[in-house]
């Protein structure tokens, strides 16, 4: 039987997880679980490179994996585990950290904005952040990353960092190709809609747990325009093109669909119906969440297991590299 390609990606429990990282992420992982090869990972490392409250870090940890399972991630066919579980990302990272450039990292975007939130505490391991997720990718061998947009820059220079090693070293690593959905990749947040859907801005956020009164009471309250017809127009209607691709996303209808069924109708009529279609889309991952949150002890065995076979893949891997930049082999 032919080898399936390998996914890796991972989402940082840094919050709750927001609608955004579903419709961005999570929902293609459950989409391309079947024909890949998957690793889905929990990014506690990430995490700390802005302040975390210790017990809730843990809490949401173990939260965002029982979610993960809601959302139909299957563990018995996919590598799930929390990052800081195996040791060879941290140690990959720093290998790679001598293969990147300061300029590289400065020029991210999102350091770039981090930065500028949190201005009282821009620490080392914010800027070397893409060395940290580079390691996460390249430690698997990994072909494809399904991301949101955002995350597109990170992915390419790790690329970059892959291809200077394996051109330095010989073929080392596979380079990985992101993958950004054609429908949802950038959702927007509901109270600015130029701006992205981030777990930052609570008002603005839908987030996965939310009770179905507060999603129906955020749609409501969600910016438009001052005209009245309900069209794709991401320019010039960036609220309606957003909700219109929220209700997409939830339903599953194509972009005509939508805007055929809202025709002539209000904004009215078109906000909580979007509401709506977000709260039926989330009700039964609620109610599997809330029921495996309960069963600590499977959510270890998951983990515990994830790990352990992560870390026989991850091994592999960093042996190579060490050996190919001259460390001796212990
Ligand atoms: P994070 O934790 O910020 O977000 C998790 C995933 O959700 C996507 N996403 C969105 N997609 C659409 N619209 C939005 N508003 C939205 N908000 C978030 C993100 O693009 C991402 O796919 N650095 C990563 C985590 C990471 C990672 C990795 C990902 C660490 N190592 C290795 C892939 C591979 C991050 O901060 O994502």
């Amino acid at each position: 039987m032919e080898q399936k390609k390998r996914i890796f990606s991972g989402i940082q429990p840094s919050g709750d997880l927001t609608l955004g990282s579903y419709m961005g992420a999570i929902k293609n992982w459950v989409a391309l679980q079947d024909d890949y090869d998957c690793l889905y990972c929990i990014v506690d490392m990430h995490a700390i490179t802005v302040r975390q409250v210790p017990a809730d870090l843990r809490r949401r940890s173990l939260e965002q994996l029982a979610q993960y399972i809601a959302c139909g991630l299957d563990p018995e066919k996919n590598i799930m585990f929390i990052q800081s579980h195996v040791a060879e990302h941290a140690e990959l990272a720093w290998v790679l950290g001598c293969y990147t450039q300061f300029g590289e990292l400065s020029r991210m975007t999102q350091f770039k904005d981090k930065s500028q939130k949190h201005a009282d505490n821009i620490t080392a391991g914010l800027f070397t952040y893409p060395v940290l997720m580079a390691a996460d990718i390249l430690l698997y061998q990994t072909d494809l990353v399904p991301v949101g947009q955002d995350q597109k820059q990170h992915v390419e220079l790790c690329r970059d960092i892959a291809n200077r090693f394996n051109g330095v070293y010989s073929e080392t690593f596979t380079l990985p190709e992101p993958f950004i959905p054609p429908m949802g990749a950038k959702i927007m947040s509901l109270g600015a809609p130029e701006s992205k859907m981030s777990k930052s801005d609570p008002d603005g956020c839908v987030f996965l747990m939310d009770r179905p009164e507060e999603i129906m009471r955020k749609f409501k309250r969600a910016i438009t325009d001052c005209e009245t017809a309900v069209k794709y127009d991401r320019e010039n209607k960036p609220g309606v093109s957003n909700l219109l691709t929220i209700y997409c996303a939830a339903t599953g209808k194509t972009m005509e669909a939508a805007e055929q069924e809202f025709a002539g109708q209000g904004y009215g009529v078109f906000k909580p119906a979007v509401g709506e279609a977000v709260v039926e889309l989330v009700r039964p991952i609620q109610e599997e969440a809330l029921r495996l949150m309960k069963d600590k002890a499977y959510l270890e065995s998951i983990y515990q297991s994830g790990a352990q076979k992560a870390q026989a893949l991850a091994q592999k891997t960093l042996r190579k590299v060490y050996k190919k930049v001259g460390f001796v082999a212990r």
